[in-house]
């Protein structure tokens, strides 16, 4: 039976637990996790909140499938799959990558979760796949899906970066006095809500961790979804740190898995391989290079991303 949204979803809440260890006392530091690889069963982390108003707005438009956009390990395909499947939506995945076509032997473990979650697959090669931002296709695929509510890639939009508006209260609420603020970027989406929502102080930072390389393009988009341009002398100021990424998307280096590895082990709490392992140590760089000061209270959000681990 399909979940209606009721007001509850509207305000799913994870735990802000706090991470004691020796590194962080002799530091002077005070660190949590806000875990919101616990705030939904299937629609995880960041996911839920860039979907929630667009599943409204889906809704409201009367529109009975959502159409989105990814690759094979996409966590946004496996949570709009998860959606739909939750809230009595079809769903329509556009895939990079038409190697993958009728193959499902080849398939992640994400687009055969999302195939059972009802998700229609069709992939597209590299170079259509571009496309998938510009009008005229977007037109075409409209026309040709006139029942289906588009999600752009990632899904992040307006209505996504909206969606940090309670997550940013929450976060407030459970840690009035933070600091830093550290996050992973993919597309920006979540450091664009995050920075769109904290409340004003001079003396927070919200630092985004790319998790691909070159990610300065991502820059302007930041802007314009955030309304706070980069490196102004706003409050909260934010920063896209882009030296932590590694070799590139979805890869990763021996200090990033070591990075992995420690936290894991000292707090029993898994991070995903593609985005917040390298928000870790990306956190974990800034401290031991001296870039947070004495004092600091500094909040890792984990942004979910789990169901892309390997699984044993
Ligand atoms: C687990 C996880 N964390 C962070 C991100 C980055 O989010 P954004 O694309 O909003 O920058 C993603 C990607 O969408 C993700 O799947």
């Amino acid at each position: 039976m399909p979940h209606t949204l009721t007001p509850d979803y509207r305000t799913n809440d994870s735990p802000m637990m706090a991470l004691e260890h020796p590194l962080f006392a002799d530091h002077g530091i005070k660190v949590w996790m806000k875990r919101d690889d616990l705030n939904h069963p299937t629609i995880q982390g960041n996911k839920w909140h860039k979907l929630k108003h667009n599943l409204e707005a889906a809704k409201a438009a009367g529109k009975s499938t959502l159409l989105t956009f990814g690759g094979a390990y996409s966590n946004h395909i496996a949570a709009t799959a998860a959606a739909g499947q939750a809230y009595g939506f079809q769903t329509i995945g556009y895939i990079r990558g038409d190697e993958l076509a009728g193959r499902p032997e080849r398939w992640s473990h994400t687009l055969l979760t999302a195939q059972q979650n009802g998700m229609q697959l069709h992939f597209l090669s590299r170079s259509d796949y571009r496309l998938k931002t510009q009008s005229d296709f977007l037109d075409t695929l409209s026309a040709k899906h006139s029942e289906a509510y588009i999600l752009p890639e990632g899904g992040t939009n307006q209505a996504a970066v909206q969606g940090f508006k309670t997550l940013s209260q929450t976060i407030e609420f459970q840690c009035p006095n933070w600091t830093h603020l550290f996050t992973a970027v993919g597309t920006g989406g979540t450091l664009a809500g995050l920075v769109k929502f904290a409340t004003p102080n001079p003396q927070r930072h919200i630092l985004g961790v790319a998790s691909l390389k070159q990610a300065d393009y991502l820059i302007p988009d930041i802007e314009s979804l955030s309304g706070v341009s980069y490196n102004a002398a706003h409050s909260p100021n934010w920063r896209l740190l882009t030296e932590y990424c590694g070799p590139g998307y979805g890869q990763t280096a021996p200090d990033i898995e070591a990075a992995q590895h420690w936290f894991e082990s000292q707090f029993h709490i898994p991070l995903d391989s593609v985005y917040t392992n390298k928000m870790v140590y990306g956190f974990l760089q800034e401290l031991q290079s001296g870039r947070l000061p004495s004092g600091s209270k500094v909040v890792l959000y984990h942004s979910g991303g789990l169901q892309g681990n390997p699984k044993t």
